[in-house]
């Protein structure tokens, strides 16, 4: 087989949204355990935004991106489960979704089922992996609790928000602004907290008659973190799964104890997608609650992916809610 032309995007050293470049490759074909996908959409990440800024650090040049759906171009040797034209799609993996044709390795990639289209899978996979590990394996909810998701109009977070509320639970939702107010209603929270307007922690407590809650579920970091802990109800979880306003200071152990035994965790998808069967467990889940309606996956922004930069500014600016997709 001899190579492809590709578009792929990279930055060479760590910045604002414009180190952002196109260029042009040539991928050849794939080694052994390997497949080559021609991308049909790419889903946009806010971790790609912590590599970009150095926040994460990366190996440079770095393509960004874990999260895509496209068509099986080639299979190299010793991949027996895929095939060209196999529909596939990813969220976890090596980096490099920011490109029109990628050789990976197999062990990410799923089949679509019929009834998903390219966008929606690519716009699904890595949030709803989260979304689903968040709620069912890290702390299980339980129909009838009530529990805190920050970030609650974002792309987790009308996942997470509906997925909840499918499973019987009261979401309290915060969110920055009132349009967004509004989106994480329409998403299943119960109640939403406005956090430029409102106290986090009073509001908590008022809606839960002075109690707290069992679970939060804080992607934000830095600015909502204690508030976060102060949420919570004696033996509740705080579960610290993003930084998007800044990395969190170290905790002092004391602090879970001073506020009565509560268990501290800060997971990532990738622990979560490294078996197999327990990935392709979640992935059934995951298609499960889209085809049966309970999770609608809301691609409120669509970017060329030449126009990453943009794509960049705006998620980075708090300006995108639900998924946003690139096309290649
Ligand atoms: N650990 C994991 O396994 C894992 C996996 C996936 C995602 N994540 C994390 O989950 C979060 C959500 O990811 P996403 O891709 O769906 O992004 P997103 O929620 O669509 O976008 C991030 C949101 O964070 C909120 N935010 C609060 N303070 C911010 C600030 N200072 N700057 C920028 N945004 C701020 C904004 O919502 P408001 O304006 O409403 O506050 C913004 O829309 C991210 O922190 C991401 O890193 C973690």
């Amino acid at each position: 087989m001899s190579t492809t032309a590709a578009k792929i995007v990279r930055f060479y050293n760590p910045g604002a949204p414009d180190v952002l470049k196109m260029e042009d490759i040539e991928v050849g074909p794939p080694k052994a355990g390997e497949v080559q996908v021609e991308h049909k959409a790419i889903g946009l990440n806010y971790i790609e935004v912590y590599w970009r800024t150095g926040v994460y650090p990366q190996p440079l040049p770095c393509c960004p991106g874990t999260e895509g759906a496209g068509i099986v171009r080639a299979v190299g040797e010793g991949v027996t489960d895929l095939k060209v034209g196999d529909r596939v799609a990813y969220g976890s993996g090596p980096v490099g979704s920011y490109s029109t044709v990628r050789n990976m390795p197999a062990h990410p990639l799923m089949k679509i089922p019929d009834s998903i289209d390219f966008e929606t899978a690519a716009a699904m996979m890595l949030k709803g992996f989260t979304a689903q590990y968040l709620l069912r394996r890290v702390y299980k909810v339980q129909a009838g609790e009530t529990i805190l998701f920050h970030a609650a109009a974002g792309g987790v977070g009308t996942i997470a928000t509906q997925w909840a509320k499918s499973l019987g639970v009261r979401v309290i939702g915060t969110v920055s602004t009132r349009e967004k107010a509004e989106l994480a209603k329409a998403n299943g929270c119960a109640e939403v907290i406005i956090t430029s307007e409102e106290n986090i922690v009073d509001r908590v407590k008022e809606l839960t008659d002075g109690k707290g809650v069992p679970v939060v579920y804080d992607s934000v970091g830095k600015a909502t973190f204690m508030d976060s802990l102060n949420c919570l109800k004696p033996r509740g979880m705080m579960v610290s799964f993003g930084n998007a306003s800044g990395k969190v200071d170290p905790v002092p152990l004391q602090w879970l104890a001073e506020r009565g035994s509560l268990v501290l965790t800060r997971p990532t998808v990738a622990s979560f997608t490294v078996d197999k069967a327990e990935m392709l467990e979640s992935a059934a889940e995951m298609f499960g609650v889209v085809a049966s309606g309970a999770v609608k996956i809301q691609i409120n922004q669509r970017f060329a992916l030449a126009d990453v930069v943009k794509a960049h500014t705006e998620l980075e600016g708090r300006r995108t809610t639900g998924c946003t997709v690139l096309i290649p």
